[in-house]
């Protein structure tokens, strides 16, 4: 499924504002950001596909629903698609992961050493684009970013903490992904309000709608990350489960604490024995569980939250017609 297609209409002005972040500075980690946004292949030649610019045409949209010029939140746009590219740098050596976007990841490419460089050049030019703007709304919104990637990093480092425990239980998994997605997905929708003037309640209001959103897209990218189809999605549909990743599936099915194959399974990272599963049987088990069906209803769940907390928006006086369609895309996706 693809966005709906009013939802693409800032896409222009989005990449527009990344190359222009992007325009100078050193050469190599400047070709290195080119590949990680899509624009080039590895060896510098044009190219298309790179992510899916979610979060800056979030922000983008938060400007318009308050009625100004979605330029004004330009910055605040570019700074989230810069940190969210600093943060599948580092997180694709954390996952050990080898292809996005169906393509090698960063550090497949220039290796970990250099891939680290990569995510901080990237991250300072994220930050810079907000202390650069001169708008009313910019030491909040920059404030909005610096909260959001702290909390995105305490998410990732539970996210990796969870691969070896014994026991990670739902409300565990849901605050883990509220710092690793929601946070930025929060900020963005944050941010574009704080760029076009709201007050401080719309802006929170704006923020928890942009969180509750990226709470759903996590459990939809867990979904895909057990039973997507890698052409679509660009990533592996194994990994997750050979990394032991504490997915939603994972903790659903592992929550009745009983001991068996799927069990062992996911104990064998930490005990070293093995339990014969390959992945494709791991996922199996967990349909068979009801991980599936559970998983998607969890997702639909966390979307009609998001939709809830417009009304919240709407009340401020906002326009919230385009940004509802937002979380029905989001939780159908399959890429
Ligand atoms: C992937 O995010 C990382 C998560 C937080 C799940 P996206 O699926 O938005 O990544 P791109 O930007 O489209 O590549
Ligand atoms: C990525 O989460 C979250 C951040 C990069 C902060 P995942 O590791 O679950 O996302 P994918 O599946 O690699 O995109
Ligand atoms: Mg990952
Ligand atoms: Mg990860």
């Amino acid at each position: 499924m693809t966005a709906p297609e009013n939802f693409q209409r800032f896409l222009p002005l989005v990449e527009q504002g990344l190359r222009r972040a992007l325009a100078n500075g050193p050469d190599e980690l400047l070709r290195a950001s080119r590949y990680v946004l899509g624009w080039e292949d590895a060896s510098g030649r044009p190219s298309s596909g790179g992510g899916k610019r979610l979060r800056p045409l979030i922000c983008l949209e938060v400007a318009a629903a308050i009625g100004v010029a979605p330029e004004r939140a330009l910055p605040g746009a570019v700074a989230v698609e810069l940190i969210h590219n600093f943060s599948l740098v580092h997180d694709d050596i954390q996952d050990g992961d080898a292809i996005r976007h169906g393509r090698p990841t960063a550090w497949k490419v220039i290796g970990q050493p250099q891939a680290i460089n990569l995510g901080n050049f990237l991250y300072a030019r994220g930050i810079g684009q907000l202390t650069d703007c001169s708008l009313p709304g910019a030491p909040a919104a920059l404030r909005l970013l610096v909260d959001a990637i702290e909390r995105m990093v305490e998410g990732q480092w539970s996210d990796i903490a969870f691969e070896t425990a014994a026991q990670v239980t739902e409300q565990e998994y849901l605050a883990m992904v509220a710092g690793k997605t929601g946070a930025l997905l929060g900020a963005a929708a944050g941010i574009g309000s704080a760029l076009a003037g709201a007050d401080t309640r719309s802006v929170e209001a704006f923020r928890r709608w942009g969180e509750l959103l990226g709470l759903a897209f996590q459990v939809r990218d867990d979904y895909l990350g057990t039973w997507g189809d890698p052409d679509a999605t660009g990533k592996s549909a194994s990994s997750d489960i050979v990394r032991r990743k504490r997915t939603l599936p994972v903790v659903y099915a592992l929550a009745a604490g009983e001991t068996d194959a799927l069990s062992a399974y996911y104990a064998e990272k930490n005990d070293g024995r093995s339990s014969g599963l390959t992945p494709e049987a791991v996922a199996e088990i967990l349909a068979t569980r009801g991980a599936r069906e559970h998983t998607d209803a969890l997702a639909r769940r966390l979307a009609a939250d998001a939709d809830d907390a417009l009304y919240t928006v709407a009340e401020l006086g906002h326009d919230t017609t385009t940004l509802r369609a937002l979380a029905a895309f989001i939780v159908e996706r399959d890429r």
